[in-house]
């Protein structure tokens, strides 16, 4: 070797030793690494990686995630376009067109494989769903990809995992959500819960919260606030209560949430902006002193719910994971850099194209059924309320007009969905029992609240919109034999039959056959 060469590469090792001595982490933020890779930068590797829109290792070219149809209940792995990139949704709606498809398998990007399936019944809470794969379109690197919608009775766990944090071993993490979909049920979580699904007691969890529920109050502004479920409670700080008042509740459509627990004496919480700017420390001090101190973490992971399958929340997810140790404050920044980089947008919340309070009729578009509309059977009782097609025309009597028209309200159980209100019997709305729908009296009760929210998705046969059950996720408005049910493509009830189920559950909205 050359003299000089061997100078200038002296130099070289000289002048970047220094530069990596005083920018230390900023390392982190060359182009083209991904969370995972920056995490790992800074000696705190990812153990876990989800995420339904994106690669979050620079060389990961494996799975998202996994999708079940109803149709045949076959699945199908939906990977991404190239490399390091975003999720291939193209695959997914070619796959399930014409039919419905759930998210069966979020699968983990690390090679500890701490995929995450739909979760089953816990201390408090039944069998929960997959949630729907198509409930969510966003944009993510100007590419059309799907995020993670949760309705309530919906979650995902993994109870036997690799690598994640155990008792008082340090860890952190993070989940892009929504401030526009959120409730204020327990708990939209994601991270260390417990391996049995049961509450096993004061901190047995470690997962980031997102929603209004405010578990210490006095709580600042209505939320949704991004908490800390370390079980038994949602903490904003170690005494319980936010200490930051100028935190009133993060409702950005997209929204970065960080927790951070060495384990033994201290957590912080952190929340952003997806879209922009830098995270906001909310707290960061002494653990809760009542069993926090330290930490009896268990390393299941749990997504959508409480440790113990508390099943009530709502709530978006789109990217997350957990790491082992606390990282730098330089590396959270460098991460919500690249969050924000990614120029997540588009509608956050499955609004559809029905106008609030608007006035509407649905036709069914079925070949045989293309003069008939969603309406009602006249009289009080809940018999007589059976909701039906109708044959309706300008021909039709004002009364037959009046029960095939509905006021659209926002969604009794989750605004961002909706409901529909009879025209005829102000109060009463749509809802399913025992599959069947009929006009009823709004009882005030969850349960009504639940059977009569229905979710607007593209219309299944390319034509209009298809109305999701919000409690039934994989079941539609349709009608069979002129009559109106919650279906699923397929299933032992005649009006779940597969023939004609595409063009039965989707409606076209139109303008209101009385006023
Ligand atoms: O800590 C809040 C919730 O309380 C947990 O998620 C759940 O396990 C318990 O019901
Ligand atoms: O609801 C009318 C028709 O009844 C549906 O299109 C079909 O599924 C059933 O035969």
């Amino acid at each position: 070797m050359k003299h000089g060469v061997l100078l200038r590469r002296l130099w070289l090792t000289v002048v970047l030793g220094f530069a990596l001595l005083f920018v230390g982490p900023t390392v982190s933020l060359a182009a083209g690494l991904l969370p995972c890779d920056i995490y790992a930068n800074g000696g705190t590797a990812c153990v876990a990686a989800h995420s339904t829109t994106r690669a979050l290792f620079a060389n990961y070219d494996g799975p998202l995630y996994q999708v079940k149809r109803a149709s045949d209940g076959q699945t199908k792995d939906i990977g991404l376009q190239a490399t390091g990139g975003y999720a291939k949704a193209s695959d997914q709606d070619a796959f399930c067109a014409g039919t419905s498809c759930i998210i069966n398998v979020i699968y983990d990007q690390t090679s500890n494989h701490n995929n995450l399936t739909i979760e089953p019944k816990g201390g408090n809470g039944g069998a929960d769903n997959g949630v729907p794969a198509d409930a969510l379109p966003v944009t993510a690197g100007g590419r059309k990809v799907y995020g993670a919608s949760f309705s309530g009775v919906m979650g995902y766990r993994n109870v036997a995992t690799t690598g994640v944090a155990r008792n008082g071993s340090p860890e952190a993490m993070y989940m892009v959500t929504s401030g526009t979909h959120f409730n204020s049920a327990c708990c939209f979580d994601y991270g260390n819960a417990e391996t049995s699904i049961t509450d096993t007691g004061n901190g047995h969890m470690d997962a980031v919260n997102f929603g209004n529920e405010c578990w210490f109050s006095p709580c600042s502004g209505s939320g949704p606030w991004v908490q800390a479920d370390l079980e038994n409670g949602l903490f904003e700080s170690g005494a319980g209560p936010s200490q930051d008042s100028a935190n009133t509740g993060n409702t950005e459509p997209y929204v970065t949430a960080m927790l951070k627990n060495d384990g033994q004496k201290t957590f912080a919480l952190k929340y952003g902006n997806a879209q922009s700017g830098a995270l906001t420390t909310s707290y960061s001090g002494p653990l809760p002193s009542n069993g926090y101190q330290p930490m009896h973490l268990e390393g299941s992971i749990v997504l959508g719910t409480g440790g113990d399958n508390s099943n009530g929340s709502i709530g978006s997810f789109f990217e997350g994971v957990m790491t082992a140790g606390v990282p730098s404050d330089a590396v959270d920044n460098a991460v919500q850099a690249n969050i924000v980089s990614v120029g997540y947008g588009g509608p956050t919340a499955a609004a559809g194209t029905l106008a609030q309070d608007s006035t509407v009729s649905f036709n069914a578009t079925t070949p045989c059924c293309t003069t008939r509309y969603i309406s009602q059977q006249s009289g009080g009782t809940a018999q007589s309320g059976t909701v039906v097609t109708a044959v309706v025309s300008s021909a039709s009597s004002a009364s037959v007009a009046q029960d095939s028209t509905w006021i659209v309200r926002a969604g009794l159980a989750d605004a961002s969905c909706y409901s529909f209100e009879s025209r005829d019997y102000p109060g009463e709305f749509m809802r399913h029992y025992n599959y069947h729908v009929y006009r009823q009296p709004m009882d005030g009760t969850q349960q009504f609240r639940q059977d009569a929210t229905f979710c607007a998705e593209a219309g299944k046969d390319g034509q209009g919109t298809s109305f999701r059950s919000y409690n039934y996720p994989t079941r539609y408005l349709r009608h069979y034999n002129n009559t109106v049910y919650i279906s699923s493509d397929g299933g032992t009830n005649d009006f779940d039959s597969a023939n004609l189920w595409a063009y039965d559950v989707s409606w076209l909205v139109t303008t209101p056959w009385a006023q």
